[in-house]
This record gives C-alpha cells, sequence and structure tokens, in this order.
C-alpha cells in the first residue's frame, strides 16, 4: 500500500465490518438490558447503525469503489472483552454495567474512526464522502452522550464491598503529614549533629591556639615582661590561625 486512497478504502473496509458488528452488538445490548431507558437507546441506535452500512455503500462509490469489508480487529477485541467479562458470572447491575461501558467503548472508537476518515477525505477533496461521513459521525457523537448520561443514570449499591478500598484510602490521606513529619525530624537531627561537629572542631581549634602561644611564650628570651608580652601577642600581616 503507497496511496492515502489505498489507505482510505481499507480504513472504510473496516468500519464496514465494525458497522456490522455494532449491529449485533446492539442487539445484544437491547436484550441484555432491563432499563427502559437502554433499551430504547439501543433499539433507536440499531436501526441508525443500519443506515450506517447504507451510507457506507454511498461513500465506496462516491469513491469509485465498490462495497467490501475487512475484520475490524478494534471492536473484535471490544467485543471479547465484554464477553470475558461476563464469562465472570456478573449479576443484572453488572450485567447493565458491562453492557453500557462497552456500548461508550465501541462509540468512542467509531468517532474516532469517522474523525479521521472526514479528516482524510477533505485533504483527498472527496467532498461528498465528507458530507456522508459527518452525518454518520453526528449520529456517533449523539449516541456516545446518550450512553454516557445511562452509565450515569446507573443505580446500584455503590459501595457494597468497598470497605476494604476505603480503609485503605484513609490510610493513604494519613500517609503524606507522617512522612511530613518523619523527615522535619530527620532534618531536625542532622542540624544537630552538624552544630555539635561544629562546636567540636571550635574547641580543638581553640586547644591548638592556646597550645601554639604557651610553646612561643616558653621560647622567648627573658628579657623582662616588655618582651616577653610583646611575643606572645601575634605579629602584624601573620595568620592568627583557625581559632578565628
Ligand atoms: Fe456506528
Amino acid at each position: 500500500m503507497d496511496t492515502a486512497n489505498q489507505f482510505f478504502v481499507r480504513e472504510l473496509q473496516d468500519m464496514y465490518n465494525a458497522e456490522k458488528q455494532a449491529v449485533r452488538a446492539l442487539n445484544e445490548i437491547e436484550q441484555q438490558c432491563k432499563r427502559a431507558e437502554i433499551k430504547r437507546a439501543a433499539a433507536r441506535h440499531r436501526r441508525q447503525t443500519e443506515g450506517q452500512i447504507k451510507r457506507l455503500d454511498h461513500v465506496f462509490r462516491a469513491i469509485g469503489s465498490q462495497p467490501s469489508e475487512r475484520t475490524c480487529e478494534g471492536v473484535s477485541g471490544l467485543m471479547q472483552e465484554k464477553r470475558s467479562v461476563e464469562s465472570e458470572r456478573l449479576n443484572q447491575d453488572l450485567t447493565e454495567l458491562n453492557a453500557l461501558m462497552t456500548a461508550l467503548k465501541f462509540e468512542r472508537y467509531e468517532v474516532s474512526a469517522y474523525e479521521s476518515l472526514i479528516f482524510i477525505a477533505q485533504q483527498m477533496k472527496q467532498r461528498e464522502a465528507v458530507r456522508l461521513l459527518k452525518e454518520t459521525l453526528k449520529e456517533e457523537q449523539d449516541t456516545a452522550k446518550l450512553m454516557l448520561e445511562q452509565l450515569k443514570k446507573t443505580k446500584m449499591d455503590w459501595q457494597a464491598g468497598a470497605t476494604g478500598q476505603q480503609a485503605t484510602a484513609t490510610a493513604r490521606k494519613a500517609a503524606p503529614a507522617r512522612r511530613g513529619a518523619t523527615a522535619t525530624a530527620r532534618r531536625g537531627g542532622a542540624a544537630a549533629q552538624r552544630g555539635a561537629a561544629s562546636a567540636q572542631r571550635g574547641a580543638a581549634s581553640a586547644q591548638r591556639g592556646a597550645n601554639a602561644s604557651r610553646q612561643r611564650a616558653a621560647a622567648a628570651p627573658r628579657r623582662g615582661p616588655g618582651i616577653a608580652e610583646a611575643a606572645s601577642r601575634p605579629r602584624a600581616g601573620t595568620r592568627r590561625g583557625k581559632a578565628a
């Protein structure tokens, strides 16, 4: 494959198959859900999806191709995931929640695919294809919104089995305060240690200074108190040592 047109046709084939899978998925969701609103939303979008398949026929023809399909691995994966969760023997509430989550993921996948296809068709100056694909995109966006609203209306015992997580969350909230206190104490201890080391160095330096003074005084000739006193004073220009 080396042209944008080939890539576009390939992706149209993918969506042609995705829409056929969507008809089956929406039918399944309609059967699985007890809430009338979800059943209505699923049935309505299934009818829309049948229209979207016909619309894709027109898109193929508008760009001079024959309608054809290839397996859409993306939505196949979403449906496999749905079945995998269902294999964990869900109760009715969780079956509906799983169905709504799958429907929302499905719609968002389609929205992303159509947004990309519209961009490509615009670049290819395929105006009729752009117009048709935009109609489908609007339906997918509206359905995604509707599915999210239905998801948010779900009522069940959300706290059931959550005791462990709540306890963990509380512990996690307290942890930063404890960590802060420990770090402050650690910093305080280190500062105290540094202070003690500095005091030790100061004392050792003072001791060295005193010893040097005594040695100079002992070495100075005893010519009188004035000279001895002068010898014990540091001379101008000499360093006074670390005691300072
Ligand atoms: Fe669709």
